[in-house]
């Protein structure tokens, strides 16, 4: 199944985005979802339901892996395991991006470390090249006849596009990254992810990877759950924008805080629209289906946040790989002040969010909670978990082939 490579006119697509934030900002209004929606429990707590995610959802469609910046020069590389499989990126002396399932085709074992021009397998001592092919075997003449081009490591598919490295962990999907995306990575490229550079990384241990996810998908619990952080003063409330299954999630803007912000909308407001900053019109979280957010941060010093929520291969498990990119290589202070910022964010995720997760966890494993509530504010929620049972089902995007590509609200 293929799609075109969508083209959108960006610009008068967030200028209406913005029009329309701007408009409940003064209303002091959301638009909710029309209704509750009741889950079953057991959504985060059956693993047999939870190998369907994996399988239907996480393997068919094309996820985000990486950033490229992370991966910037020849040679560099780095491991990851996403729903048990681990999975080894490298960069090739070409610049070519590629995945590998992180696995000696020998006897397996995984490929943990790697120099700038190969990879050894620690057991035995087989050697890949970076791009996944058998160049040496230990004891050649006595191991016995293969033919070395049969035993290169099994390789996905993987594209690079608007500054993320995407891959397809079964190569037998017939999913592609533009029937995938209809076009959101072409708002994704007003981010210039390519010329971003790696400043931190942080990986936190979790549980079900949707009750992960879905703290990025609510502003409501800010005020509660973050009291004793960065909570106080914070809106509840949020607006969504939902383009596919994709979707992006932004406060109402405060007119009277933060006017020294020169992104304010109600301070840009004024001026004609083709003045309007692209900076000011992309504020906030925007949600790659189903498991990544990239939160954009331009008070505070330049940075952008990408979270990437990783299942395991069992139901109670996921990571949170927190990936935070500055504009420019940072030194003295600067530095100082991203790092400081990066272990406020692991703090918060880590010690508020994930720990709450963890004791819902707890608690609807017991079976005796037999659905969980969304509310009409969590819109963002409900059009995850519709999403989810629309692909999941199937392991298929067809709804997607005739997308409008316009945004759509709850
Ligand atoms: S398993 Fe890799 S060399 Fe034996
Ligand atoms: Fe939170």
């Amino acid at each position: 199944m293929t799609t075109e490579k969508a083209i959108v006119d960006v610009r008068s697509q967030l200028v209406e985005v913005a029009r329309d934030i701007l408009a409940h900002s003064k209303a002091d209004t959301i638009r909710p979802a029309s209704g509750i929606m009741k889950l079953d429990s057991r959504l985060y707590s059956d693993q047999a339901n939870h190998e369907k995610e994996c399988q239907n959802l996480f393997k068919k469609i094309p996820l985000v892996l990486a950033a490229s910046c992370e991966l910037r020069e020849s040679g560099q590389f780095q491991t990851m395991q996403i729903a048990g499989i681990p999975i080894l990126l490298v960069r090739d002396k070409h610049g070519v991006a590629h995945a590998f399932l992180n696995s000696c085709t020998h006897r397996g074992a995984q490929l943990a470390k790697g120099s700038k021009a190969r990879f050894t397998c620690p057991y035995h001592g087989w050697t890949f090249s970076q791009e996944g092919l058998l160049v040496a075997i230990t004891l050649n003449d006595l191991f016995g006849d293969i033919d070395f081009k049969d035993y290169g490591l099994v390789s996905f598919p993987v594209t690079e596009r608007a500054g993320l490295i995407w891959g397809t962990l079964d190569p037998s999907s017939s999913n592609d990254l533009d029937t995938f995306l209809q076009g959101f990575d072409m708002f994704l490229e007003t981010f210039g992810l390519d010329s971003w550079r790696l400043a931190e990384k942080r990986i936190l241990d979790g549980t079900n990877w949707k009750l992960a996810i879905e703290a990025h998908l609510e502003f409501y619990h800010l005020p509660v759950l973050h009291k004793n952080t960065f909570g106080p003063n914070t809106s509840n409330k949020a607006l969504y924008y939902f383009w596919g299954p994709h979707q992006r999630l932004i406060q109402p803007t405060d007119s009277k805080e933060n006017l020294a912000d020169e992104h304010n909308l109600f301070k840009i407001a004024d001026k004609p629209d083709e003045e309007w900053p692209t900076e000011a019109m992309t504020r906030g979280e925007w949600i790659i289906f189903p498991n990544v957010s990239i939160n954009l941060f331009y008070d505070g010093g330049p940075g952008i946040l990408i979270s990437q929520v990783v299942p395991g291969a069992n139901v109670n498990e996921s990571q949170t790989i927190q990936t935070f990119l500055t504009a420019d290589e940072l030194e003295g202070d600067a530095r100082t002040k991203v790092k400081d910022l990066s272990d406020f964010l692991e703090f918060v995720v880590s010690q508020e969010d994930l720990a709450t997760s963890e004791k819902q966890q707890q608690a609807l494993q017991t079976g005796l909670l037999h659905e969980v509530t969304i509310g009409r504010n969590e819109a963002g929620i409900q059009h995850l978990h519709k999403w989810i049972n629309e692909i999941v089902s199937t392991g298929a995007l067809d709804q997607l082939l005739s997308y409008p590509r316009k945004w759509t609200a709850p």
